[in-house]
């Protein structure tokens, strides 16, 4: 604050002075608001989570953390005191914003079901304590729900996706036989990525075509998981495990396009598309071998808006030309930008010129206040975290989409940067002179991030690309040769999972 002449000073002191008088307004436990999918037994997600709003005794939404020691507390215990159970239930992750993000992790089955106690202090929080009526079953207990459209119901999933849509306008019928006969010629080669799924009676086949086909792994791991909780139809298809969306032909073409499914589209391809594996693995992995994923982040925004640094900020791989301009920008401009290549690949010989950046941890890029996305291969699968942060993201211009962009739009969720980053600077520059309205922009960003990023989202979205996808199968799917089954991990160590629901009998094929 310097500049200011000193008739201004008074009324911005007192003006600082009402928002931290405001802001220390004791929380008020009852009229607190506690909500979301970890208080229902039926919605089975690696990570269970829910949400708190601190309100204080006037009834008004906090807006930034609760002053003082105090703080919320969770203890979850099972409803019946002889049963042992393995739970993971870390601190609440603070939002920063008056909003708390609660996570747990069961690795076992509550059988008679569970008692959330939500605390604040000693007093309960909104309606606690929650009970779930058991059996409340863990990520791997293999008992799907037999009906999907009460699984979609119980998970609130929306009744449109607006991505998968469009992704199967392009296909009305689905011949079985004709992408049997065409797709390993075409897209099976040598260098090929694709492993082609069969799914009969909620078991998973598969069989690689190409040899880089590693991660298969985390297509796996998503289809088992999904089969571990609703029925799947039977179908078949095939992923494309590169980086690269592959079918170019046009709807109108003869041949037409195939339905490949890949992670990322383009607007130049017809794939459809899935999350990414980024996201989906995390979301997986979550509070076991991951530090980044779409619950963590929330709680690691780095400092308050007017404690951030004012730059532009991108550390990442050598994978696109235009990382590297960012980076000499950069060096030309570092008062309003800091860039840095962390790990050359793609072009060592730049090395020299542009230096290497030491690496550092996501969660300390929320130090700066805008955050510059530019692709790599393809869509920066980065994107989804940043926008869930709390700093302004400036997008480059991309022909390459994940599955949630159609929601976003440019000036209200983020500001958009031309693919070749000549207005970068000057998008700054701008960020810098309205920093009400940039702080504006990176909130509205992060509130729609938080509705669509939700990892019971992605649930339903890959469901729902299956069951489109099964609809308009022409022919029945069947095991093909050289296929075989994808076991459901091992799930020994936990207590026994006992399903209650009815294992799916259906008639063999
Ligand atoms: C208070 O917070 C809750 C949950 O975040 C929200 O639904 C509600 O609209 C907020 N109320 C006001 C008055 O902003
Ligand atoms: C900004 O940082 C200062 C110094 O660390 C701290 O006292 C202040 O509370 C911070 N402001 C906000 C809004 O977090
Ligand atoms: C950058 O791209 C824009 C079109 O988006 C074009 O008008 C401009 O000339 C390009 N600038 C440079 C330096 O290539």
């Amino acid at each position: 604050m310097h500049g200011l002449p000193p008739v201004l000073l008074l009324p911005l002191q007192l003006a600082l002075f009402a928002a931290s008088a405001a802001a220390e307004a004791p929380v008020s436990a009852a009229r607190s608001l506690v909500w979301g999918p970890g208080l229902q037994a039926g919605v089975v997600l690696p990570v269970r989570y829910f949400y708190l709003q601190a309100v204080d005794s006037e009834g008004q939404n906090l807006t930034r953390s609760p002053p003082g020691q105090s703080s919320f507390k969770i203890v979850i215990k099972s409803l019946s005191p002889k049963e042992i159970v393995r739970i993971h239930v870390p601190k609440p992750l603070d939002r920063n914003d008056g909003t708390f993000l609660i996570r747990y992790r069961m690795y076992d089955t509550f059988s008679e079901g569970l008692k959330i106690d939500v605390l604040y202090g000693d007093e309960h929080v909104a309606q606690s304590p929650y009970i779930l009526k058991g059996p409340v079953y863990h990520e791997y207990c293999e008992c799907p729900e037999e009906d999907p459209q009460a699984w979609q119901k119980l998970l609130s999933c929306p009744t449109e996706e607006p991505q998968i849509s469009k992704d199967f306008a392009s296909f009305p019928s689905i011949n079985l036989q004709q992408m049997l006969k065409e797709v390993p010629k075409r897209f099976g080669d040598e260098r090929g990525a694709i492993v082609h799924y069969t799914i009969l009676n909620n078991h998973i086949y598969r069989r690689s075509l190409g040899k880089y086909t590693d991660f298969k792994m985390f297509s796996d791991e998503i289809l088992l998981s999904l089969a571990r909780k609703v029925l799947l139809p039977d179908l078949e298809f095939y992923i494309n495990l590169g980086d690269w969306p592959l079918e170019h032909r046009k709807v109108n073409e003869t041949p037409g396009p195939l339905p490949i499914i890949s992670w990322c589209g383009s607007l130049d391809s017809q794939d459809i598309i899935l999350p990414t594996y980024d996201i989906t693995h995390s979301t997986l992995e979550a509070m076991r071998g991951v530090t980044n994923d779409l619950l963590s982040i929330q709680g690691n925004t780095g400092p308050s808006w007017i404690n951030k640094t004012e730059k532009a900020f991108f550390r990442g791989r050598d994978s696109r030309e235009e990382r590297l301009q960012l980076v000499q920008l950069s060096k030309e401009n570092p008062q309003l930008l800091d860039a840095g290549i962390t790990g050359y690949f793609f072009f060592q010989e730049k090395e020299k010129e542009l230096g290497k950046a030491k690496l550092i941890g996501f969660f300390d890029f929320f130090k700066y206040k805008y955050q510059v996305n530019v692709d790599g291969t393809v869509a920066a699968y980065r994107y989804p975290y940043l926008m869930l942060g709390n700093s302004l993201v400036l997008k480059q211009d991309s022909p390459y989409y994940e599955h949630f962009y159609l929601a976003l739009k440019p000036w209200k969720h983020y500001v958009p940067v031309k693919r070749n980053l000549s207005d970068l600077l000057e998008k700054v520059k701008w960020a810098k002179e309205n920093d009400d309205e940039a702080k504006k922009i990176a909130k509205e960003g992060q509130l729609i991030a938080r509705g669509l990023l939700q990892p019971h989202r992605l649930y339903c979205y890959y469901y729902r690309v299956l069951q489109k996808y099964a609809e308009r199968q022409s022919s029945k799917p069947k095991i093909r040769d050289g296929m075989e089954l994808v076991p459901q991990p091992d799930d020994s160590t936990s207590t026994m999972c006992q399903c209650h629901r009815k294992k799916p009998v259906r008639e063999e094929l």
